[in-house]
């Protein structure tokens, strides 16, 4: 029989208590449901609504169906329909008439979007730190290959040289962002709906600001109807997972690439890599590449969301019910692959060599030859087109800028002299890149100060 079987003389059938149930979903929030009613009961005691006896009983009920719930030794019923009404008959079971009372001046609606604002809160910490812990392998990555040159892209093709410290640093700063979005959802979820009962209030004279104080939310929801129907929260956190998981998608991108034998950047170390079952030389970034793919679904499960609250009218809606699965699993994922690109970050082996060999293909000196003749007066555009013939040079020869003879450079422009080779010097090149944010030496040491004291900070 349900708790509510009083105005009902026929049962659903299986197949529909089965489909309507979210005991399956939700008793991950257990603990935020028993906490929530400890909060509550102590609150009604309070208030005087309920014995302070009853409400001691209730405390060491729940925390008795905690226990059982923690050793694995609590029987879930599936025509217990979701953990609130796990919880709550248990407890009845367990302390009869006082447990009754449990639920005066609440509903599961506003009961359910406290567990849920609880458990939001709690999984946006846990990724908080997790993006926390990354950062920190970028760091020291960068940290470790203070002079590494690498080919600098754009369109993936060879474009100008840059550090692979700051190349690092870029997804720190990505990274940083996506730490704000986690803590702006955290925020998001940090308002108490409890004491919002069914949609309207209730009766009882609840102090819905002690509630609130002590689960740990900053404040309370101010209006009823609004409080048991938002979930903005969860697609705050949908979102911020989503956006995140694409940055990580970036990275595993490049470091698929990079372990190609064609870039051989980086190696990966043996475990974030796996075989082949036929190919006995193979060695895949099959995490990498997971990573890449587990992005697809997190940016799923904010598209299902933000599609099932469309159009829903006010208040609470059973279409709610369907809002945590997704939202759990888009936090599960994201944790995982956090966790998993911090390992691979970490033990990955850089190849300096073959960056440098890379770096010194594909003309990335040109614009550095520009800008030597827009400096000695010639205007940047026709120094532009000077270049680009002797880059036609090169391609014709089959060399690169620096195989060139200072004769060669000063057929196509007399402005060329002997201090040209600093200008096709792939360290000079960096170094000469002194603007705050650029790829240079000093403005790289700058910049990963800076993102030591945002990741100290945060
Ligand atoms: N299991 C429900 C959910 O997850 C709890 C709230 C149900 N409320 C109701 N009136 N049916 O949304």
């Amino acid at each position: 029989m349900a708790l509510w079987s009083g105005r009902f003389t026929e049962n659903v059938s299986e197949f529909t208590q089965r489909f309507g149930a979210s005991l399956p979903v939700d008793k991950a929030l257990y603990a935020q449901d028993i906490a929530g009613s400890k909060a509550h009961a102590a609150m009604l005691a309070k208030a005087g609504v309920i014995a302070q006896a009853d409400a001691d009983a209730i405390a060491g009920g729940l925390g008795r169906v905690q226990e059982r719930i923690e050793a694995g030794e609590f029987a879930f019923d599936i025509n217990d329909e979701d953990i609130h009404m796990s919880v709550e008959r248990a407890l009845i079971a367990d302390v009869g008439d006082a447990g009754a009372r449990l639920h005066t001046g609440r509903s599961r609606n506003d009961q359910v979007a406290t567990d849920t604002r609880l458990f939001a809160k709690q999984r946006c910490s846990d990724l908080m730190a997790a993006n926390v812990a990354l950062r920190q392998a970028l760091v020291k990555q960068a940290e470790a290959h203070p002079d590494v040159i690498m080919p600098g892209y754009t369109h993936l093709q060879h474009a100008q040289p840059v550090l692979f410290a700051h190349h690092m640093l870029a997804y720190v700063w990505m990274l940083a962002r996506d730490f704000g979005r986690l803590a702006a959802a955290r925020r998001a979820a940090d308002a108490s709906p409890l004491g919002a009962a069914a949609l309207a209030g209730t009766t009882y004279p609840l102090d819905r600001q002690m509630t609130a104080e002590s689960l740990g939310f900053s404040r309370v929801i101010p209006n009823s109807l609004d409080a048991v129907s938002d979930r903005d929260f969860l697609l705050d956190l949908s979102y911020a997972c989503s956006v995140s998981c694409m940055h990580l998608s970036r990275l595993c991108e490049e470091i698929v690439l990079w372990s190609t034998a064609e870039f051989d950047f980086i190696g990966l170390s043996d475990a974030f890599s796996t075989g082949s079952s036929i190919m006995p030389q193979k060695k895949n970034p099959d995490f990498a590449e997971l990573i890449r793919g587990k992005t697809g679904r997190v940016v799923g499960d904010l598209v299902a969301l933000l599609v099932t609250m469309k159009a829903l009218p006010l208040a609470y809606n059973k279409d709610l019910q369907e809002d945590k699965e997704g939202a759990i699993d888009a936090a599960k994922t994201l944790e995982d692959c956090l966790v998993c690109a911090a390992g691979m970050i970490e033990t990955m082996a850089v190849k300096p060599e073959s960056m440098r060999a890379q770096a010194k293909k594909g003309y990335l000196a040109a614009t550095d030859v520009a800008d030597y003749l827009a400096k000695k007066g010639m205007p940047f555009r026709r120094a532009h087109e000077v270049v680009g013939h002797l880059v036609l040079l090169c391609e014709q020869r089959g060399c690169d800028l620096d195989d060139l003879a200072l004769a060669d450079f000063q057929a196509e422009s007399d402005l060329f002299e002997a201090d040209i080779t600093s200008a096709l010097d792939l360290d000079a090149i960096v170094a000469a890149r002194t603007t705050e944010g650029g790829t240079g030496y000093a403005a790289v040491a700058e910049q990963l100060a800076l993102a030591k004291q945002v990741l100290a900070d945060d």
